[in-house]
């Protein structure tokens, strides 16, 4: 009996964490986001070049607006204890792997989808108006980063035989020596942040659009990753029709 409550008061502790609460919260748009056709393509170890550049454009845009709009707050007292940019930050990883791809003037030659602008604007949106929910976004791209990102980075590097680490700057996170115990650290900062019932009800709402957002983002890519290929498609087969009149 004793113990019964004992376990039930560690039920409950556990429940109003906000880590716990983050996660089985975002439990079905996570299956949901590793269920896209990109996410699948990963799942199935056949990520393609034009998929993987697609999707380094994207997190730069993403990582632009949350890297901006976690430094603007990096005192909110939401935000200070989940500021971990020694040890999380992307954009400068991302900012390389660009350049390997597109070369020097990568910034003029990548391209945008619209769901990634969308996404984009939330976050700073957000940064302005409620810093608080940043928790949420930054929950969930650095916390994915670390979990299932690790498997990603593995994935892309035998999909597309890149050697040495080149392009895959992103996957790799040289502050964090273990992702297993960061995450612990993570989450208990997170179960760390003071907030009223309203602010907390808003936060897993954010995080449930976080994850939207990012599936919007694959949908949007993947797109654009059919129009490629089937306009490069259509390229061989006008340049090999052109040679068999040629030749003939
Ligand atoms: C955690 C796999 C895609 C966000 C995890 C974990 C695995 C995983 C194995 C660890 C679970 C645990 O420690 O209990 C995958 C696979 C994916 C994928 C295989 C796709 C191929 C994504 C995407 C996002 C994401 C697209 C968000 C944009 C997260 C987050 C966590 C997580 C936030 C931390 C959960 C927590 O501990 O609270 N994922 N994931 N994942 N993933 Fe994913």
């Amino acid at each position: 009996m004793e113990t019964d409550k004992k376990m039930q008061t560690q039920v409950e502790l556990t429940d109003s964490d906000l880590s716990e609460q983050i996660k089985a919260v975002t439990k079905d748009s996570h299956v949901r986001a590793e269920n896209t056709e990109l996410m699948l393509a990963y799942q199935r170890g056949n990520v393609s070049l034009t998929q993987y550049k697609l999707l380094l454009c994207s997190l730069y845009e993403i990582y632009q607006a949350l890297e901006e709009a976690l430094d603007n707050n990096s005192n909110h007292p939401s935000v200070a204890p989940i500021y971990f940019p020694l040890e999380l930050a992307r954009l400068e990883s991302v900012e390389r792997d660009l350049e390997h791809f597109y070369g020097q003037d990568w910034r003029e030659k990548i391209v945008v989808p619209a769901a990634t602008k969308i996404y984009a604007h939330r976050l700073r949106q957000i940064g302005k108006d409620n810093p608080e929910y940043l928790v949420a976004h930054a929950y969930t791209r650095y916390l994915g980063d670390l979990s299932g990102g690790q498997v990603l980075g593995r994935i892309t590097q035998k999909s597309l035989g890149l050697k040495g680490g080149e392009g895959l700057s992103f996957f790799s996170f040289p502050g964090v020596s273990s992702p297993n115990l960061f995450k612990q650290l993570y989450r208990s900062r997170m179960n760390s942040i003071e907030l009223e019932e309203e602010e907390r009800k808003g936060m897993l709402e954010e995080a449930v659009r976080a994850f939207e957002l990012n599936i919007q983002v694959f949908d949007d890519l993947q797109k654009m990753v059919s129009v490629t290929e089937t306009e490069s498609e259509l390229m061989h087969t006008t340049t090999r029709n052109r040679c068999t009149r040629h030749s003939s």
